[in-house]
């Protein structure tokens, strides 16, 4: 079986292409390397001695995409193509709305000329706004987001809702990730931002092996276990996998709009993050508490169990792993 990853060379798209061939798929990337660079195409390759194919280019070009389905007999798309910083999504909501919900407008449209219908959407937890309760299940109410990234998740999955209403021959995987962290055991792959990290593990990862000063504790006084934000962190390499169930899932299924919560159900504290951090790598992370961070919530975690009963997904990686496994990469790979 052969599938289209777009954005395949970025964060969760490398891992998830990492999963892939290690089970036996073809894989096809289109990326523009926006945020990623080519290097990681050997690096997959270092990790599963197998080949990508790869397209360089913007997920917006009609031509491109058409070119791509006719020569590569594509049977199943899974889409990480996107911008995903939540700060700077709200100074450029027109650049957020092009890459994230028109670019998918124009694949699902060649998709449809070229009658290849199964689909996987990388979206969030940030569909559910601030969560009425936790753990959150798929039938909760989403809306309510607070920036354009997450409004360009919920458009995308109305997008795809209405799709599969005018025609149920396609088969579309709705994916809501929570906090995916951590990287690929080598240390060969990872999540690498530009410029200053917005997000808590990098940050981390950064501060311990000095390249930044100190971290910024966003809050204590929130209503929970200790006053600081709770997560539900998932490591990387076992949301590749969800990934694998859910194409799995639609090979078998046929047709059908299945949406699942990947998140491993349990919520740790920006505290206790830095404490195992700090056990686990044997290291100092030097913070400070500070006034919260506009747009935060309180909790925010998963109930996953949709996702372990009908396509067989848990998560297995320990938020020990996932500390030990961002730190490994951080130390590899810093400039
Ligand atoms: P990433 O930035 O590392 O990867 C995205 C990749 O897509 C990059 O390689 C980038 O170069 C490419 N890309 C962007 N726009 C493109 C376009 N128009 N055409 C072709 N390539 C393009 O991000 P990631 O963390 O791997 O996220 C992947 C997906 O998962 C995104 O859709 C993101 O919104 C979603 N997501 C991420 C998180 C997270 O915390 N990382 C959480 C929830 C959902
Ligand atoms: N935090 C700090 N200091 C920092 C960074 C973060 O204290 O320097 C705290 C935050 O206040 C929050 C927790 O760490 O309590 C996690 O923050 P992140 O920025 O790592 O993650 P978020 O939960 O805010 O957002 C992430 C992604 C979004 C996605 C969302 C839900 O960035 O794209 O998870 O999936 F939408």
């Amino acid at each position: 079986m052969k599938v289209l990853v777009t954005g395949g060379l970025g964060y969760i798209g490398s891992h998830t292409c990492v999963s892939l061939l290690e089970n036996n798929y073809e894989v096809v990337v289109l990326d523009n390397l926006s945020n990623s660079n080519i290097g990681v195409k050997n690096r997959i390759k270092k990790i599963t001695g197998k080949d990508i194919t790869f397209y360089k280019g913007d997920m917006i070009d009609k031509k491109l995409l058409n070119k791509i389905f006719t020569n590569e007999k594509i049977d199943a798309v899974i889409d990480f193509a996107a911008y995903k910083a939540v700060g700077e999504s709200v100074s450029k909501p027109i650049e957020y709305y092009t890459n994230n919900v028109a670019t998918v407008l124009v694949l699902l449209d060649v998709m449809k000329e070229h009658n290849v219908k199964s689909i996987v959407f990388s979206s969030s937890a940030t569909v559910y706004g601030d969560p009425e309760r936790v753990p959150i299940k798929e039938d909760d109410k989403i809306g309510g987001t607070t920036n354009p990234y997450g409004t360009s998740k919920l458009f995308v999955e109305q997008i795809l809702k209405d799709l599969y209403k005018s025609d149920n021959s396609w088969s579309i995987a709705i994916l809501r990730y929570f906090n995916p962290i951590g990287a690929h055991e080598s240390g060969l792959i990872g999540e690498d931002p530009k410029g200053v990290p917005a997000n808590l593990l990098p940050y981390v990862a950064k501060v311990a092996n000095k390249e930044l000063e100190c971290l910024s504790v966003f809050g204590d006084d929130y209503d929970t276990k200790d006053g600081t934000g709770v997560r539900d962190y998932i490591h990387v390499v076992d949301l590749a996998e969800g990934h694998i169930k859910a194409l799995q899932k639609l090979e078998k299924e046929q047709k059908g709009l299945f949406i699942y919560n990947l998140g491993t159900g349990t919520g740790y504290s920006v505290l206790e993050i830095i404490k195992t951090f700090e056990e686990v790598n044997k290291t100092k992370v030097e913070y400070k508490i500070v006034g919260r961070r506009p747009g935060d919530i309180a909790s925010c975690y998963a109930d996953s169990s949709k996702a372990k009963k009908e396509i067989g997904w848990e998560a297995k990686k320990t938020i020990k792993d996932m500390c030990r496994d961002v730190y490994n990469f951080v130390k590899k790979n810093s400039k």
